[in-house]
Formats: structure tokens, C-alpha cells, sequence
């Protein structure tokens, strides 16, 4: 575990050098996301954010940006208005982005919520908590490869279930579209085995960039009821049962900011970024060099080395088709 002493440390030595000079933070405008966007504001430097987020969101955001600028004068939030579970509306985000930038040191994404309830689709078709945490992710990635890799100590973070992935997915059906085959469990399955292996090819098809795919523990941020209807059975079990419990054993919201902060500057993490004097994180194959690194909530990086290889081995090339397929038109 690190400490969160050696976090806040790590954390105070971020400045306008080490900072990510250009952070783009899709999902910023909640829970984690939101934590981790003021938590680098708070730092004092010279940072550039664009704060991605639904039209929906948009009013709330002024009163959030208006406190990040009273914490930080020199920080600048570009608020940018999309409906990132739409591939149409990430290319267009990204299109924005890229005709404003010539380089990115951070991509940060958090968007998303627990799939329970019944499986919904956007209006391109996919189910939409998989496109909100695998391929508007996905898609944003692809788009900003180009200039993450002009940045010194670029990184890309990806929250949601980095080493706890399991083998048994269903590789006919990666979609879930099979009458009874979308559920809570199954989806949290393939999503984080579609992260975590995509990441990886993408991690080692660019090594000059640093890949996190994090499982942030449990953070009290509401996530897990969002896709429910309050009024339904799962809807009162969640509010009265697993709310109560998360808020019991979750990090407090300060800490969670600064532990997914230093995940996104940290040398520990591949070698570039704030010094970092421990032990080296591991990647996710098991070595301590660049790559991608499965980060959990203690801020260890924790390999799921067989699950990862048999992923690796049967998974991947099937994962890795399929997402080309979709993502395809958005390119
Ligand atoms: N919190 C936890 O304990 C926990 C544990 C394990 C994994 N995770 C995963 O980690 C990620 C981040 O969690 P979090 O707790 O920070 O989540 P969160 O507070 O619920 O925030 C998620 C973000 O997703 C956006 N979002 C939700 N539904 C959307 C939709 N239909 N279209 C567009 N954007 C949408 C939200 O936008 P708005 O602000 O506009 O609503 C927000 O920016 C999620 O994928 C979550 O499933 C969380």
C-alpha cells in the first residue's frame, strides 16, 4: 500500500513542470473525476482542463469551475460540452480538442456507472454503460494517441476495475445482446476484461505512453445507483443496503482525489513524472518498466497475472477485432 502521506508528498511536489500541463477529463464532472480535477487545481499550477460533459451538466459546472478558478488563478477550465455515451458526439469532442491542441499529458476517464437494472441502448446501438466505460474510452483514446504522444510523462488513466478481471467472458456475445446475458456481474466482466486488454495493446503499441486501467475501491459518489429506478426492489436494496455500506468503507472523497491524482503523475507508474524514490510498479506484465499498469485502490499495482494470460492468449485478438469493427466509423 502507499501510504496517503506519500501521496500527499508525492502531490505537493507537482508544479508547473511536473504538472500535466494539458488534462482532458472525460466523466470530470462527477464523483472521481470531479475528486481528481480539483485535487490537480488545488496543486497551485499552471494547468489547462478540459471538463468534458452532458449539456445536462453544463449549468452545475459553472458554480465548479468558478471554485476551481478561486482555488487556482492559474488554472484554466475549458468547459466542453458532449454526450460522450454517443462514438459521434467523442469524435466530435475529440475533433474540438485536436483543433485547439498540439499536445495532451493527461487523459482521464471516468464516465460511467454500475450496469445493474436492464440493458439500454444508445441510439448507435450499444448497450450504454459498455459504451460510457469501454468505447467512448476507447475512441478517446485513439483519437489523442497523436498528441498524448508529443507530451514528456503522458498518461492515460482509465477508472474502473484494473485487476479484477476474469477469464470467463463470453467471446460470441462480447455485446451482451444475447437474451439473458446482460446482468450486473456479466457486464463488470466484460468491461473490465475489454479495458484492461485493449489497454494493453494500445499500451504496447505505444510505449512512449503510460497506460493505468484503476479500480478505485469504493468511493461514495452515488455511481451505483444512477442506472436504477429509485422505485424499483434493486433501486430500494441499493439505497438502503449497499449506499450505507459503501459509505461505511469508502475512502473519503479528499483522499480519493489525491491517490487518483498521484496515479496520474507519479513515476511509479512506467518511470516518467513526479520522482518517485519506492519500489516500481509492476506492469501488467509483470515487470517494472513501461506499459500498463493494473492499479487498485491502495494505489499497488496488482498484475492478475493468470487471468491476464489466458485474456492475452484467447481474448485479445477477438476483443481487439470486434472493437475496430465498432469504432470503425468514428476514426
Ligand atoms: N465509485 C465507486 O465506488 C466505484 C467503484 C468501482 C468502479 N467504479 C467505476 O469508476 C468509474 C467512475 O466512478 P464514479 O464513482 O466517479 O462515477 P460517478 O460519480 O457516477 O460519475 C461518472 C461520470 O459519468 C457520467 N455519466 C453517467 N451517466 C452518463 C450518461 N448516460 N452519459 C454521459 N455521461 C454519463 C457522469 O456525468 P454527470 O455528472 O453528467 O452525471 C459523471 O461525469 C465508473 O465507471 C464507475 O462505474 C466506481
Amino acid at each position: 500500500m502507499v501510504s496517503y502521506k506519500e501521496i500527499q508528498a508525492s502531490n505537493a511536489l507537482i508544479n508547473d513542470a511536473t504538472a500535466p500541463r494539458v488534462a482532458v477529463f472525460v466523466g470530470g464532472t462527477s464523483g472521481i473525476g470531479k475528486l481528481t480535477v480539483r485535487a490537480l487545481a488545488a496543486t497551485g499550477a499552471s494547468v489547462r482542463i478540459y471538463l468534458v460533459g452532458r449539456k445536462s451538466s453544463e449549468e452545475r459546472m459553472h458554480a465548479f469551475i468558478q471554485e476551481l478558478h478561486a482555488i487556482n488563478p492559474k488554472a484554466e477550465v475549458i468547459w466542453t460540452e458532449g454526450e460522450v455515451a454517443l462514438l459521434a458526439e467523442t469524435k466530435r469532442v475529440c475533433e474540438a480538442i485536436k483543433s485547439k491542441e498540439s499536445r495532451v499529458d493527461l487523459l482521464f476517464l471516468t464516465a460511467g456507472y454500475a450496469p445493474f437494472g436492464i440493458r439500454r441502448e444508445t441510439a448507435e446501438g450499444l448497450e450504454i454503460t459498455q459504451s460510457l466505460e469501454y468505447y467512448s474510452r476507447m475512441l478517446f483514446v485513439l483519437h489523442l494517441l497523436p498528441l498524448l504522444g508529443k507530451a514528456e510523462a503522458p498518461k492515460v488513466v482509465s477508472v474502473l476495475a484494473g485487476g479484477m478481471e476474469w477469464a470467463t467472458i463470453d467471446l460470441d456475445d462480447l455485446d451482451l445482446k444475447k437474451p439473458g446475458n446482460f446482468g450486473v456481474v456479466n457486464a463488470r466482466k466484460h468491461y473490465a476484461a475489454m479495458n484492461t486488454t485493449t489497454l494493453e495493446k494500445l499500451a504496447n503499441d505505444n510505449p512512449n505512453v503510460t497506460f493505468i486501467h484503476s479500480c478505485p475501491g469504493w468511493v461514495n459518489t452515488g455511481n451505483v445507483r444512477r442506472g436504477l429506478d429509485p422505485n424499483s426492489i434493486m433501486g430500494w436494496f441499493v439505497w438502503l443496503i449497499l449506499e450505507p455500506l459503501i459509505g461505511l468503507f469508502s475512502f473519503s472523497d479528499e483522499e480519493s482525489g489525491q491517490r487518483h491524482l498521484f496515479q496520474s503523475t507519479n513515476a511509479a507508474f512506467g518511470g516518467r513524472g513526479v520522482l518517485w524514490k519506492g519500489k516500481p510498479g509492476i506492469n501488467s506484465l509483470e515487470k517494472p518498466a513501461d506499459g500498463l499498469f493494473l492499479v487498485n485502490y491502495k494505489c499497488d499495482c496488482t498484475p492478475n497475472a493468470k487471468v491476464i494470460s489466458l485474456l492475452r492468449e484467447k481474448a485479445l485478438g477477438k476483443i481487439w477485432d470486434h472493437t475496430q469493427e465498432v469504432l470503425r466509423p468514428y476514426l
